[in-house]
């Protein structure tokens, strides 16, 4: 049987870091593409002889040519501009819509049949835009943010807890920026909720931390945006689809109804798997965190009124 194939549209930090999860987990077949001619060769090479070593038979090949990218299962846009010290994934959005616009139509000529997961910031506004485009069903175009946030707001309570980072499962919901919503109520350390285990003040320092941890890694980077975390994301996302793995995680999906919002690409619960989106989760929320989910979600939506000059 045919081992899956995987193309990633961007070989940068986040692209070629993914491709390095997805060859350990040997996943699949993977295709690194990116405009700069010669890189994406480089690290798909030193990548493939990485293989024996670690005893993974999957292929990797670096290209700056779509036609290597035909009949992926999955296609992965982290192709864009990431963020310098001061600004905000906002401000990416011109720069960032005109890259993606233009390779979501290139990879999408090649694989029609893909399922897109997109990286590319700001997260919720270019998934859209690459549902938009590719003119996909929406269960089939999904961005990745929601993983990473809750796998962060994870890592900061282990750490002030002092417990095993598999015993702490939080929910991070919302757009990708710093008006995101981490649920205290539903994240729980072995089936306690938060808010019954720190108090108050630890807890506000652990979501404030939450909300500004992708700023807290380019003010310590300064040439770049983080890329570890991000692609590890990516990699689970990835497996729980070709596996068919049914996994409830949170992840940028198309919202039309669910949570009182319609027409928009927001972090909320979804169920992956082969089929991509299977479905959105809703969770009973109340008066306040429905309040902070609507204020995230009026942010996101005047961004994606932004996006008007690249829809047509
Ligand atoms: P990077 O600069 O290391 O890599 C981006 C790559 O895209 C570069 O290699 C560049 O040559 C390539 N590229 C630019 N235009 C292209 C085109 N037209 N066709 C093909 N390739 C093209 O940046 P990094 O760190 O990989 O981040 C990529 C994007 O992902 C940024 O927008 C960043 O903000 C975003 N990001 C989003 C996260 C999330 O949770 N949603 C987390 C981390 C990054
Ligand atoms: C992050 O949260 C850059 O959005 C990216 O790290």
């Amino acid at each position: 049987m045919a081992r899956p194939k995987v193309s990633i549209i961007g070989a940068g930090m986040t692209g070629s870091t993914t491709a390095h999860w997805l060859a350990a987990m040997e996943l699949a077949d993977i295709v690194l593409v990116d405009i700069v001619e010669g890189m994406p060769q480089g690290k798909g090479l030193d990548l493939l002889e990485a293989m024996p070593i670690i005893g993974s038979d999957v292929h990797i090949q670096g290209t700056n040519d779509y036609a290597d990218t035909k009949d992926s299962d999955i296609v992965i846009i982290t192709a864009g501009l990431p963020r310098k010290p001061g600004m905000s994934r906002d401000d990416l959005l011109h720069a960032n819509a005109k890259i993606v616009k233009d390779v979501a139509l290139k990879a999408i000529e090649q694989s029609p049949n893909a399922i897109f997961i997109v990286l590319t910031n700001p997260l919720d506004v270019m998934t859209y835009l690459t549902w938009k485009v590719t003119g996909l069903p929406h269960h089939r175009v999904v961005g990745q943010a929601g993983i990473l946030d809750s796998a962060r707001m994870r890592a900061f309570v282990a750490m002030e807890l002092g417990v095993s980072v598999e015993n702490v499962h939080c929910y991070v919901l919302g757009g990708h920026g710093d008006s995101m919503v981490p649920l205290t109520r539903h994240s729980n350390v072995a089936g306690v909720p938060l808010n019954q285990i720190l108090p108050p003040d630890r807890l506000e320092a652990i979501v404030e931390r939450t909300r500004k941890g992708g700023g807290e890694i380019v003010s310590l980077l300064k040439t770049g945006s983080a890329f570890y975390a991000p692609s590890a994301a990516l990699a689970q996302m990835v497996e729980a689809i070709l596996k068919d793995k049914h996994l409830i995680v949170p992840a940028s999906a198309y919202v039309n109804g669910e949570y009182g919002l319609h027409d928009i690409y927001f972090g909320v619960p979804v169920q992956l798997g082969r089929q991509g989106v299977e479905k959105i989760i809703e969770y009973d929320l109340n008066e306040e965190e429905m309040a902070a989910l609507r204020r995230s979600a009026e942010h996101v939506k005047a961004n994606i009124a932004k996006l008007e000059p690249y829809l047509s």
